[in-house]
């Protein structure tokens, strides 16, 4: 068994896809920390009974960025997974977490790094469209590659078509990974402490 924790700003498809993959697993989604009060992903996140954790940047970023710290530094996952989390992780989680943190984004990265990568890509007729898992280092979206997978482009869809074929890539692509990292953290727990 390995915790992660669930990192998402918006919508919570994403968020959605991966609990209820996790809960057909040995592994633990521990909480949901979510910086907008009021996003859609904390009703996902009752209905599936995963605990929630606001933590609100209304008043001071440096205040919620240090509540985030320290709820990480509690939970203390095995991995903390991004799942449209609309903001940079400060260094110093980055650095607790090094190698443990991972991201999905929707594009061929390294094209289309940043923000509006969908709408960037899209608006290129030229460029191939997709997604990225990567690990987080200390630039945006710039970490190692854990996967990519095309999108199929064809037939002229319109954005929100296209959008649509994106995130059936996304839950069908994430949740597994993320799993499957879980697996490996899993497997070399066991294997460190038969030594
Ligand atoms: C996804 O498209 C993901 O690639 C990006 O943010 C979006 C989140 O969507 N990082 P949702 O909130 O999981 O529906």
């Amino acid at each position: 068994m390995a915790d992660c924790v669930v990192l998402a700003s918006g919508s919570g498809s994403n968020f959605e896809a991966i609990a209820t993959r996790l809960a057909d697993s040995p592994h633990r989604l521990l909480s949901l920390i979510c910086d907008q009060p009021d996003a859609p992903v904390i009703a996902r996140a009752e209905r599936l009974l995963v605990p929630v954790l606001r933590i609100s940047y209304v008043e001071s970023r440096r205040e919620a960025e240090c509540r985030l710290e320290r709820a990480l530094s509690s939970l203390a996952p095995d991995l903390v997974v991004l799942a449209g989390y609309m903001r940079i992780l400060p260094a110093a989680i980055v650095d607790l977490f090094a190698g443990r943190i991972v991201n999905i984004h929707p594009s061929l990265l390294p094209a289309f790094a940043g923000l509006h990568a969908l709408e960037r890509s899209y608006a290129d007729p030229d460029s191939a469209m997709g997604i990225s898992v990567h690990v987080v280092d200390h630039g945006v979206d710039t970490g190692p590659l854990l996967a990519q997978f095309e999108a199929d482009r064809t037939g002229e869809p319109d954005l929100v078509q296209m959008e649509e074929r994106i995130h059936t890539l996304e839950h069908r692509h994430y949740p597994r990974i993320v799993a499957e990292q879980l697996d490996a953290i899993d497997r070399y727990r066991g294997v460190r402490a038969s030594r």
